[in-house]
C-alpha cells in the first residue's frame, strides 16, 4: 500500500466516524416529539414515553389545534401550556424509576382528564412510592357508602370553627387524632357529640360549630392552600370554581346524565355545598373517590397524579366549602 493510500484510508474512516459521531451526539440531543390534540381526536401523541433514571428527557410539545397543558404527576414541575403554532422544548430529569402519568390541566373539552400519557422511567434507586389508599388497607367499598341520607341537616348558619373553639376543652381527644377524622364523616361526629353528657347544654348549631373546629384542628392552613390551587386547576371546570358542581362541563353531562339515565353512566358533577351530601361523607371515602375516580361517571380518577399529601390537601379544601375556618385557619 502506498503512503498517499494509506493517508486516504485513514481520512476517509476519520470522516466516517466524525460524521457518525456528530449523528449520534445531535440524535440524542433530539427531543421526542408529543403531539397534542383534544380527547376526541386524539390526546397526546405518543401516550408512553421511556426514559432513565438520571438522563434529561428532552421533549418538544407541540398543539395540532388548540391551548394546552402538559403536566407530570408525582412529579415537582410547573404544568407548561403551549399554543398551536408555537412548539415548547422541556427537559425532565427523574431521580426515581416508576411510572409517571403526564396529563393536561387545560379544559379543552368535556373529556379533557382523557388526556393521559405514561413515562416509564428505568434504572437504578428507590422505585417512586406506591403504598396503597388508605380505603384499600381499610377495606372499604367506595360505592356503598353515599347511601344514607335519613338524616335532615339543619344549619342557620354555617359552622365556624372559631366560634366551636370555646367548648374545645370538652371535647373527646381522640377526635383530634388523624385516625378518628379519616373514618368519621362530619355527620357522625355530630352525634356523637349531640350524646356527650359535657355537652348536652349546646343546641345543634353550637355543635356544627365544635365539628367545624375538630375538621379545622385535623388539617392545617398550608394543606387547605395547596388542596384549593389544586382544586381550581383540575376539578373547577365540572364541579365549579366555588365547589356548586357548575363548572364549564356541568350542564353539558347532567343533559348526558338525565338522558341516559344509568347510575354507571355519566352523571352532573357533585355539588359539594350542598351540606347533606358532603357532611355525610367520610374523608377517607372522599380521598378514596378522588383516587379510585368514578369508574364511567365521569369523575377521572387521580391516583397517579396526586401525592398522598396533595389528596388529603384536596378533601380538606372539599371540606372547607361547608366550614367557616377564619380565626382558626387565615
Ligand atoms: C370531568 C369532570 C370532573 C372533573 C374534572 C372532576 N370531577 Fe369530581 N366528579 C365528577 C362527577 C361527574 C362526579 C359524580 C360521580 C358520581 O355521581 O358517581 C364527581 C364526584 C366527585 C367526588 C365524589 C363525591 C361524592 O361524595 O360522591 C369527589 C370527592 C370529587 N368528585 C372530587 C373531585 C376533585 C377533588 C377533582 C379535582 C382533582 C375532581 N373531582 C375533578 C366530575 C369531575
Amino acid at each position: 500500500m502506498t503512503m498517499k493510500t494509506r493517508r486516504f484510508i485513514f481520512w476517509t474512516l476519520a470522516c466516517f466516524s466524525l460524521v457518525g459521531l456528530i449523528a449520534a451526539v445531535s440524535f440524542s440531543r433530539q427531543p421526542t416529539i408529543i403531539h397534542a390534540r383534544i380527547a376526541e381526536d386524539g390526546g397526546f401523541m405518543p401516550d408512553s414515553i421511556k426514559a432513565r433514571v438520571a438522563k434529561p428527557l428532552k421533549l418538544r410539545l407541540i398543539s395540532d389545534d388548540v391551548v394546552h397543558t402538559f403536566a407530570v404527576g408525582q412529579f415537582p414541575m410547573q404544568p407548561v401550556t403551549f399554543k398551536p403554532g408555537e412548539s415548547v422544548n422541556i427537559t425532565l430529569t427523574f431521580d426515581k424509576p416508576g411510572t409517571y402519568t403526564f396529563y393536561t390541566t387545560t379544559p379543552s373539552s368535556s373529556n379533557f382528564w382523557r388526556m393521559r400519557g405514561v413515562i416509564e422511567v428505568t434504572g437504578d434507586g428507590e422505585p417512586q412510592a406506591a403504598e396503597s389508599p388508605l380505603y384499600v388497607r381499610l377495606g372499604l367499598d367506595l360505592d356503598g357508602e353515599h347511601e344514607s341520607d335519613e338524616e335532615h341537616i339543619e344549619l342557620s348558619n354555617q359552622p365556624s370553627a372559631e366560634r366551636g373553639a370555646v367548648f374545645i376543652d370538652q371535647i373527646p381527644a381522640i377526635m383530634f387524632t388523624s385516625d378518628y377524622y379519616v373514618s368519621h364523616s362530619p355527620m357522625e361526629t355530630f352525634e356523637e357529640l349531640r350524646d356527650e353528657p359535657a355537652l348536652h347544654m349546646l343546641n345543634d348549631q353550637d355543635i356544627w360549630d365544635v365539628v367545624a373546629n375538630v375538621w379545622a384542628q385535623n388539617t392545617t392552613s398550608a394543606a387547605l392552600m395547596d388542596g384549593e390551587k389544586l382544586y381550581q386547576v383540575n376539578c373547577a371546570a365540572c364541579h365549579g370554581e366555588n365547589g356548586a358542581g357548575d363548572g364549564q362541563f356541568a350542564d353539558e353531562m347532567k343533559a348526558i346524565a338525565e338522558k341516559n339515565n344509568d347510575e354507571h353512566g355519566i352523571q352532573a358533577p357533585t355539588d359539594f355545598t350542598d351540606a347533606e351530601h358532603l357532611l355525610e361523607a367520610r374523608p377517607v371515602i372522599l380521598q378514596g373517590l378522588l383516587l379510585r375516580g368514578g369508574m364511567g361517571t365521569g369523575m377521572p380518577m387521580w391516583g397517579t397524579i396526586f401525592t398522598d399529601e396533595e389528596t388529603w390537601g384536596l378533601v380538606a379544601f372539599l371540606y372547607s366549602i361547608q366550614f367557616e375556618y377564619q380565626g382558626v385557619h387565615q
